[in-house]
């Protein structure tokens, strides 16, 4: 079978790729298993190339309706995993590039899932950015209110919902896994409003200065790229007849602060015998604007009861960090 990635250079999608070579099978059109024959990356970059003869990297914009079906392909044996995105700060920062590229883009991947022979299988990772506002408790569930305060957010609201009703319409069988932030990213600060989350761990443990924009107290859901990886795939694999008409599940988290961090690197980093490097104020009144209208917990109870897996400690995360990406 063929597996389409948009954002198949990002984080995400080329873990998501490499997981899906070694694991080599997914449930096909029949219900099956079937072997993964070829793997199509679509995204503007691809800053860490796979080298395998089963992936055709396409550089390209999902904006773009023609590059997106060119990219896709009419192979009846489709499955479709939908990441690529504009980050959270980058949506607040340029309105009508975050419509063009979350929502155009977004609708370019679902009309060509629709177009495709068949009903594929389309995974969409959405945020817990949805969440916001006077509606937000704790924990925020998926019966929840999404009432998103930020244009990144309201971008991926409207795609789960678009992806519910292209599922009851039959043009292709979606499921949305709405992401709490994701950590520990490897590599340079990006221009998400959550980068600090990954950067409270990643410049310590990388023996550099995390500069904190964010209050110490700051409780944010958070999970791990490992578990996110296995999740998107599991979601893939349920079978339609599991999934009732809202086809959109939060993953379960951890609450985190930069506190709660601070003491779990310590511990790794006494364990190993790593010096770590400082966490310093480095307070930014518009990121921190940002996240306090983000949930502060999330409750996966729902995707849990579907098989969908649950973070390990967070501990364990930042172990898994540093085998995948630590010093060698
Ligand atoms: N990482 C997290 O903490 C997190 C949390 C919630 C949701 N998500 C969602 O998960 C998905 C993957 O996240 P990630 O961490 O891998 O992000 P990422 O930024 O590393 O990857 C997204 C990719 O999309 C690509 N892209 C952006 N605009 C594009 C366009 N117009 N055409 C083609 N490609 C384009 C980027 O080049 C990038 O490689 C995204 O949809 C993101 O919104 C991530």
């Amino acid at each position: 079978m063929h597996v389409f990635i948009t954002g198949g250079g990002g984080f995400l999608g080329h873990q998501l790729c490499q997981n899906l070579l070694t694991r080599g099978e997914l449930t096909g059109p029949s219900g099956s298993p079937e072997s993964i024959d070829r793997i199509t990356l679509l995204d503007a970059v691809f800053p860490r190339p796979i080298a395998d003869a089963r992936v055709r990297a396409v550089t390209g914009d999902i904006s773009r309706r023609d590059e997106v079906f060119a990219a896709v392909g009419t192979d009846a044996a489709t499955s479709i995993f939908h990441l690529a995105s504009m980050v959270s700060g980058e949506c607040e920062e340029r309105f009508d590039d975050a419509l063009r590229v979350n929502l155009d883009g977004g609708r370019n991947v679902f009309e060509a899932a629709r177009a495709l022979p068949g009903r594929p299988r389309v995974v969409f990772a959405s945020s817990i950015a949805g969440y916001g506002g006077e509606a937000m408790q704790d924990p925020n569930t998926d019966r929840t209110k999404l009432t998103p305060q930020t244009t990144y957010g309201m971008t991926k609201v409207i795609c789960e919902l678009l992806l519910n009703d292209h599922s009851r319409k039959g043009h292709f069988d979606g499921r949305s896994a709405r992401l709490p932030t994701v950590i520990i990213r490897p590599g340079k600060p990006n221009a998400a409003a959550s980068s600090w989350a990954s950067g409270m761990f990643r410049e310590p443990l990388n023996g550099d200065v995390c500069r904190l924009p964010v209050r110490r107290d700051q409780c944010h859901p958070m999970t791990g790229y490992r578990t996110v990886i296995d999740s998107l795939i599991a979601l893939h694999e349920i079978p339609a007849t599991a999934l009732a008409d809202d086809r959109a599940f939060v993953l379960p988290a951890h609450r985190v602060t930069p506190h709660l961090a601070a003491t779990v690197i310590k511990e790794v980093a006494s364990a190993r015998g790593l010096t770590l490097g400082p966490i310093v104020e480095a307070f930014d009144a518009r990121i921190q604007g940002i996240v306090s209208n983000w949930p502060v917990a999330v409750d996966g109870a729902r995707a849990v009861r579907l098989g969908l897996p649950p973070p390990p400690p967070l501990k364990e995360i930042v172990e898994q960090y540093l085998a995948d990406f630590g010093p060698k």
